[in-house]
């Protein structure tokens, strides 16, 4: 298994004041915990598995934070959607949700990570910036990602 650390170019609609939206190109840097490409498969499973749950909590919490609560929170999902690109190894769907199709279209399952990175770095953004605004659209982003994952790649 390969350790990703990429930079990824990636368009990011960033709410400029109240209403007009603009498009602007945006580098992420994905570095996940170098610690977690040792665990073995089933610990990788039960770690992606403890996360998505944190992810869902996070998230729901989210809505109704804001300062450095809110900054916390988008960091959790960054750093959430970071780990994933490591704990997905092949051969580890067996007995969990995780889809074969996951191995079958590794890159379109790495590029869902990758924006669910970039749009939880515009929340991070948002909410230092205290964007509320900004800040819900990036979550409103967020949770569609998820959906959108877990409709094609989990079970
Ligand atoms: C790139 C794909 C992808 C994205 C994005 C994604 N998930 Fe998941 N999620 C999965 C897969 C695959 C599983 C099944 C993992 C397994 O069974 O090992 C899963 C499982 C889960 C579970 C069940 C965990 C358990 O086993 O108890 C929850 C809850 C969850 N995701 C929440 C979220 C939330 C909330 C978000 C968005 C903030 C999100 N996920 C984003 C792919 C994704």
């Amino acid at each position: 298994m390969r350790l990703s650390k990429f930079v990824v170019t990636a368009a990011v609609a960033v709410a400029i004041g109240a209403a007009a939206f603009t498009s602007i190109a945006q580098d992420v840097v994905i570095t996940p915990d170098p610690a977690l490409s040792t665990l073995t498969v089933e610990q990788m499973v039960a770690k992606r598995q403890e996360l998505m749950k944190l992810n869902g909590a996070t998230l729901k919490a989210a809505g109704s934070l804001t300062g450095a609560e809110a900054v916390a929170a988008a960091d959790t999902l960054i750093s959430n959607f970071s780990s994933y690109t490591v704990l997905f190894p092949e051969g580890s769907g067996a007995g969990t949700d995780a889809k074969p199709e996951i191995w079958q279209n590794y890159e379109a399952f790495q590029g869902l990570l990758t924006q669910g990175v970039v749009a939880a770095t515009a929340m991070k953004a948002a909410a230092e910036a205290g964007d509320a605004d900004a800040y819900g659209a990036s979550m409103k982003t967020i949770g569609g990602l998820c959906g959108q994952c877990h409709q094609q790649f989990r079970a």
